[in-house]
């Protein structure tokens, strides 16, 4: 009796040990949990603004930058370049760009808030190839009277230099452009909501 009154106590005794045990375990396994909500310095630079010195582009020039994982197109126009915008409206799909995505800012002919400055998400709209930038104007296997633009090796849709996608093809809108704002003249922000 005795015996078993000693069993029994250091039974009970070794019970709460181990409950107290558990509930610091269960706070040691929580922690981690709660931390997970919590965006990572990783992540968090992923998901950031990207900051571009367009002064340092060539007249001509595309630069690629990688904003929350997607390709980024940035592309300093020359003149010449913007004149052949306006000879392609009967040629595409959206020319005002009624049915595409981009920020209201951007929703005119140039697609642009500084015309000289192309700005665009370079993911195709068909099925999210990356289209190849070849701005020459010359006649092309897939397009005799190219202009300069896009065209997706994946499945041959083409695309002008304001990411205005052309009849006849398999994607369905122009080229999505992302939100963007001029901080200085030259220095663009990927990614942050611009009013201007
Ligand atoms: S993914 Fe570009 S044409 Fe199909």
């Amino acid at each position: 009796m005795s015996d078993n009154g000693v069993n029994t106590s250091r039974r009970r005794f070794l019970v709460a040990a181990t409950s107290v045990v558990g509930a610091a375990g269960a706070v040691g396994v929580a922690t981690p949990f709660v931390k997970s909500w919590n965006p990572s310095a990783k992540a968090k630079a992923a998901g950031a603004p990207v900051k571009v010195n367009v002064s340092k582009l060539q007249p001509g020039q595309q630069v690629v930058y990688e904003w929350r994982g997607k390709p980024v197109f940035v592309v300093r126009r020359t003149p010449e370049m913007l004149a052949t915008l306006k000879t392609q409206d009967d040629r595409l799909r959206d020319p005002l760009s009624e049915k595409s995505t981009q920020p209201e800012y951007a929703k005119n002919p140039a697609r642009a808030l500084k015309d000289e400055y192309l700005v665009l998400l370079g993911i195709c709209t068909h099925l999210g190839c990356s289209p190849k930038f070849m701005p020459e104007v010359k006649p092309m296997e897939f397009d005799a009277k190219w202009q300069g633009g896009y065209f997706c090796p994946c499945h041959g849709s083409r695309f002008d230099l304001a990411g205005r996608v052309y009849q006849g093809v398999p994607a369905p809108t122009n080229l999505e452009i992302p939100p963007y704002v001029f901080e200085t003249n030259d220095i663009l922000i990927i990614g942050s909501e611009g009013t201007a």
